[in-house]
């Protein structure tokens, strides 16, 4: 097997599939450091958590995961704690995608199947056939091919795969871009809330969330013009004072160790698949991060991927590759819609950007329902921790 990417989707695939007996090989063009510091998201929902321990990758989250069982939503000088546990059984844990990647890349590297870094002109071939080929540059500069049974396309957003699959199939895409970005912080400073805090304010969103008792994690909505120079650690500690303070309590401060700014679109492209090329993961759908369901979704992918392939490769068995795209989907648009309405529901559109006073009155009532409603608040619940895998 043939892994192109090694994001969370390439690596868990590949080790999934090793624990079942099938060997592949991992493509990655970026350098191990690089792929091992890429600060992404950082919320893991129940099913992802114990697919890592059923792999063998758990033993770090286990120690050093943080273990939440709600969060809290805000309205300016209001904040209202869901409790995930009471309203659904189900439960998620703080661990940054930096460090599952560093667990998977680890295990990996100690225990197999090979994983290249710094491989270059990755390009698969023949993936109509049942014999298809992945040439590729390695990272001393050698032309190398590799043949095997199926490639997999976990190669992200910008990645090689799923272009193909478009160009093959006359594939449909769904796009949405939204009016606003996230600007993320990084700080060394211990959080000063137990659960995430999701605040609606006039100024636009802020998010409190951490990595660790030591180190928080922030974000504040911008406009998608702002540049990152123009925003001194002042000047977001200040935002997010604005728009997550309440009377009594205030963000923690502390030196600011990386910052960034995220745009947001949703994407969904299908089919998943063309021939014996499969997408998983950011190569096939994109949410934005508000509910924190990207990576979760890459893990749901691959996850019913690998038990499609194992039944392909031992058993000679089509059926679930056949409905490996149609059955995905169903879960990737679910996703999709709730992290739609999640970010509709929190981020304030500017007047400039064609937002008015009657989407805010009626944000505000969305917000005042699930803060009343049990019932609105277990449909929050069940979809932030994660609706069941399907097969
Ligand atoms: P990726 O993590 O993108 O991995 C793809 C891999 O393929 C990469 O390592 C890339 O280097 C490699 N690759 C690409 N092209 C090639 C090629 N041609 N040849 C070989 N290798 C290739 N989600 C959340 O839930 N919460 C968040 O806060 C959050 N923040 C995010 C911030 C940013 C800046 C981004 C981009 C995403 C964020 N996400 C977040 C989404 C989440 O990180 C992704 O959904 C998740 O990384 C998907 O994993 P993946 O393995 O499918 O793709
Ligand atoms: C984080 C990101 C999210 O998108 C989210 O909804 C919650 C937490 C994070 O990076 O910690």
């Amino acid at each position: 097997m043939g892994i192109i990417g090694a994001g969370p989707a390439g690596l868990l695939l590949s080790r999934l599939l090793h624990v079942q007996g099938i060997d592949s090989v991992v493509l990655e063009n970026r350098d191990r450091a690089y792929v091992e510091a890429r600060i992404r998201a950082g919320i893991l929902e129940s099913h992802t958590v114990q697919t890592l321990r059923d792999v063998g990758v758990g033993d770090r989250l286990d120690r050093e995961g943080l273990h939440h069982t709600g969060i809290h939503l805000q309205v300016p000088g209001e904040r209202v704690h869901l409790d995930f546990e009471a309203l659904c059984g189900r439960t998620v844990w703080v661990y940054g995608q930096t460090e599952v990647v560093k667990d998977l890349i680890a295990t990996q590297l100690d225990e197999g199947p090979p994983l290249l870094f710094e491989v270059s002109d990755v390009q698969p071939h023949d993936v109509d056939t049942e014999s298809p080929r992945i040439t590729f540059t390695d990272a001393d500069g050698a032309a190398q091919e590799l043949h095997c049974d199926v490639v997999v396309g976990t190669d992200g957003f910008h990645g090689v795969s799923r272009p193909i699959v478009t160009a093959a199939t006359g594939g449909e895409v769904w796009e949405r871009v939204y009016p606003f970005s996230w600007l993320g912080i990084l700080a060394d400073a211990a959080p000063a809330t137990d659960d995430l805090v999701y605040a609606w304010h006039p100024d636009g969103f802020a998010l409190y969330s951490m990595r660790s008792p030591s180190v928080s994690r922030l974000y504040v909505q911008v406009d998608p013009t702002e540049k990152i120079e123009d925003w001194s650690d002042e000047r977001i500690w200040d935002a997010l004072d604005e728009r997550l303070g309440l009377p009594g309590w205030s963000v923690n401060r502390g030196p600011v160790t990386e910052k960034s700014i995220l745009p947001m679109r949703s994407f969904v492209s299908t089919p998943m698949r063309h021939g014996r090329l499969f997408l998983a993961g950011d190569a096939a759908h994109i949410v934005p991060p508000t509910g924190a369901k990207g990576l979760n979704l890459a893990v749901a992918d691959v996850t019913l991927l690998a038990t499609a392939l194992v039944r392909l490769l031992q058993e000679k068995r089509t059926d679930l590759v056949d409905g490996y795209s149609d059955t995905a989907l169903r879960r990737i648009w679910r996703c999709t819609h709730f992290s739609w309405w999640m970010t509709s529901m929190l981020h304030t559109i500017s007047p400039a950007q064609g937002g008015d006073d009657f989407d805010r009155q009626l944000q505000l009532s969305q917000l005042r329902r699930v803060f009343a409603s049990e019932a609105a608040q277990r449909e929050l619940a069940e979809n932030y921790t994660g609706l069941p895998i399907e097969h």
